[in-house]
């Protein structure tokens, strides 16, 4: 769809990385803007960067999207006062990463209240009112981890293959509503994540450690670059959207070339071991 100017646009995880980067470029087309954290300070400081460059922020809330009742409250202000939206950007999600051996239930509870049913309870919020309004476009943020068995990643693979899998299933289904479907699948994007995410067993300050960090900052592609990505997507109804170039190439070789993907995945998966090596 055409990204008008005053498009009511929503997006989750807007206080930080691609969240803020994606709230910024809509606001340079003209969007109106609907932005939640459950960081307050940060999506504030999101929100004046917008209204530098003149963006318009029509409402920001601060809410824990694994709340239904908070999302479910939003979604009634807004819809009240400003009718569906044309956009929802459900990006707003955290990382983890742990042997299955090291994690308790807390951490698969935590990763997929947060990384599906956040999107979930996004889905059930707005879709209703956009079906209605027979027009609009929905984002899903997954990630190279929902479409490959990313070694050390069971939790948020889980969440992100089921991210997938439902943008997959609503493609179809909302076609008849004219509302288009978009699931972007970033690869490493340098944002504030790669501090935040949870590595569970291991010392961060090995050296181990900080070389696969090191990895991920070489690979790292900017949050600017996603957010254009994103707004590319909406524009030419683009559903899959794999945003670096080798992982362009990794789902290549899953498809057609299974062997050499497993091989690489072995090797993968070797490195990140010798995380847990003292
Ligand atoms: N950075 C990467 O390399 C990378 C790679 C693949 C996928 N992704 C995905 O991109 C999305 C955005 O991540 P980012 O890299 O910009 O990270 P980020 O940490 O910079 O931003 C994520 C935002 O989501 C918010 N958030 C987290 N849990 C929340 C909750 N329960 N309720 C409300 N807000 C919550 C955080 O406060 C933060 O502001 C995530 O879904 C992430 O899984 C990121």
């Amino acid at each position: 769809m055409r990204i008008e100017k005053g498009a009511k646009v929503c997006i989750t995880g807007a206080a930080s990385g691609i969240g803020r980067s994606t709230a910024l470029a809509m606001a340079r087309i003209g969007a109106r803007l609907f932005l939640t954290d459950r960081n307050g300070k940060g999506l504030s400081e999101t929100c004046s960067l917008i209204s530098q460059i003149g963006g318009e922020v029509c409402i920001q809330k601060t809410f824990d999207i694994t709340s239904l009742e908070d999302v479910k409250a939003f979604a009634d202000k807004l819809h009240g006062d400003f009718g569906p939206l044309d956009i929802l950007i459900n990006n707003a999600g955290i990382a983890l990463f742990a042997l299955v051996e090291d994690m308790a239930h807390k951490h698969w509870k935590k990763v997929i209240d947060t990384n599906l049913w956040g999107p979930i309870h996004g889905i059930e919020c707005f879709l209703p009112e956009m079906i209605r309004a027979k027009k609009g476009h929905l984002v899903n943020v997954s990630s190279t981890a929902g479409l490959t068995g990313a070694p050390w990643h069971a939790a948020y693979s889980t969440a992100k293959w089921g991210l997938v899998g439902l943008s997959e299933v609503l493609r179809y289904d909302l076609m008849q509503h004219n509302i288009g479907v978009t699931v972007i699948c970033p690869g490493a994007v340098d944002t504030p994540l790669k501090n935040t995410v949870e590595i569970l067993s291991v010392d961060r300050e090995s050296p181990s450690v900080r070389e696969i960090i090191g990895q991920f900052e070489k690979h790292a592609i900017s949050p600017d670059r996603v957010a254009e990505l994103i707004i590319d997507a909406i524009q030419k109804e683009k559903f899959l959207v794999i945003t670096s170039f080798d992982i362009k190439i990794l789902y290549f070789l899953k498809r057609h070339v299974f062997i050499a993907y497993h091989m690489i995945l072995k090797r993968i998966s070797r490195m990140l071991n010798r995380m847990k090596e003292l």
